[in-house]
């Protein structure tokens, strides 16, 4: 009796141990990359602030998913909390939030980069859907940005939490998105808005965060299991759509079946998107090579 006590007190003690192990080993990894500095050398944006721009910087702001994470004032807010994996929140990003006293350029490769002006990296902030957005769309969003009313609002502050240090560990969280950013200096011209599917892969870079990189689908990194799955957006699952029902879908949040869409898919800012955007998307994902079900890979 005594000996089988021991026996289950030492395999216990050797879990225990192995899983402190880990832990800090997990914890180690994240806080080495996150201890990284990362240099960024793009040409200095030409700022201009007259209505127009803003009125574009606006748009960006409202249809690209600033506004999911940083709220419609720029004042911050609890984007998600996966318990054990994560608490994700978008920071005030107001003149009297985080982005105070930032350059444009400054603000331009947190964006695009996910790079702080610091030269360290953000943790979470899906900077790898913005890193081919225009110069001339970046100067608009960055002048949108420090045009913001001063918000005095603290939301606070993205934790990664264990079970998301262990996953990161081995490698089934991308978190730090700079790590993954071609970060070589170059002008980038955006597409002609046009109803063509070279515009259309331009905006659709906002929906490869949670789509997944082909758009074929995938579990939003880093949300509980109880979040919907994003789904598989080429012909292969849209097969039966037209491009009215696409519109509809994202103007409405209503699939051709009159199924609601979750609204964790933020299809409210995207119902702001204009026909040529609506039609440049459909356009792109149309031109896609169909993916075959998740059920037959
Ligand atoms: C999915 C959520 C999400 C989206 C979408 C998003 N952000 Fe963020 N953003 C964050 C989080 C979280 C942080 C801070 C924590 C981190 O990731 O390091 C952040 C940080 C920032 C910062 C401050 C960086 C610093 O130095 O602290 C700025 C500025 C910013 N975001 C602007 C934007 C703009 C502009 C857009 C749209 C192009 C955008 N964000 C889209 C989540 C998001
Ligand atoms: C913040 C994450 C997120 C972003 C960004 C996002 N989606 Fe989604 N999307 C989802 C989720 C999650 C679902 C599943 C919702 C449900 O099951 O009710 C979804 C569902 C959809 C659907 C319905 C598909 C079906 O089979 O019913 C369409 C269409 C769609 N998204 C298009 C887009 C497009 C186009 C973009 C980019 C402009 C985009 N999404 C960006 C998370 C996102």
């Amino acid at each position: 009796m005594r000996k089988l006590l021991n026996a289950i007190v030492m395999v216990f003690g050797a879990g225990v141990l192995a899983a402190v192990v880990l832990l800090a080993l997990a914890w180690w990894k994240t806080g080495r990359d996150l201890a990284r500095t990362y240099s960024v050398a793009d040409l200095p944006l030409s700022i201009r602030r007259d209505p127009g721009t803003l009125l574009q910087g606006a748009h960006i702001y409202a249809t690209r998913g600033c506004v999911d994470c940083h709220g419609g004032d720029g004042g911050g807010k609890l984007v998600f909390d996966a318990g054990p994996v994560i608490r994700v929140v978008g920071p005030n990003i107001t003149p009297a939030g985080v982005a105070k006293g930032m350059s444009a350029d400054q603000l331009a490769a947190v964006i695009r980069h996910g790079v702080k002006p610091d030269g360290h990296p953000l943790v979470f902030m899906p900077s790898g859907d913005f890193q081919a957005l225009g110069d001339a769309d970046t100067a608009a969003l960055v002048a949108y940005v420090q045009a913001m009313r001063p918000v005095s609002h603290d939301p606070g502050k993205t934790r990664i939490r264990p079970l998301g240090y262990v996953l990161y560990l081995f490698g089934r969280f991308p978190l730090i998105p700079a790590a993954r950013i071609d970060h070589a200096p170059r002008a980038r011209t955006a597409p002609e808005p046009a109803p063509t599917p070279a515009y259309g892969r331009y905006l659709a870079q906002a929906c490869t965060g949670c789509h997944g990189p082909g758009l074929a689908g995938q579990h939003v990194p880093g949300t509980p299991p109880s979040f919907p799955t994003a789904q598989d957006l080429t012909p292969g699952n849209l097969a039966a759509w037209t491009q009215d029902d696409f519109r509809r879908a994202l103007r409405t949040g209503k699939r051709p079946d009159g199924s609601t869409i979750d609204p964790f898919m933020p299809w409210r800012n995207f119902a702001q998107m204009n026909d040529v955007e609506i039609a440049a998307l459909w356009a792109y994902l149309r031109s896609l090579p169909a993916f075959p079900p998740h059920s037959a890979r």
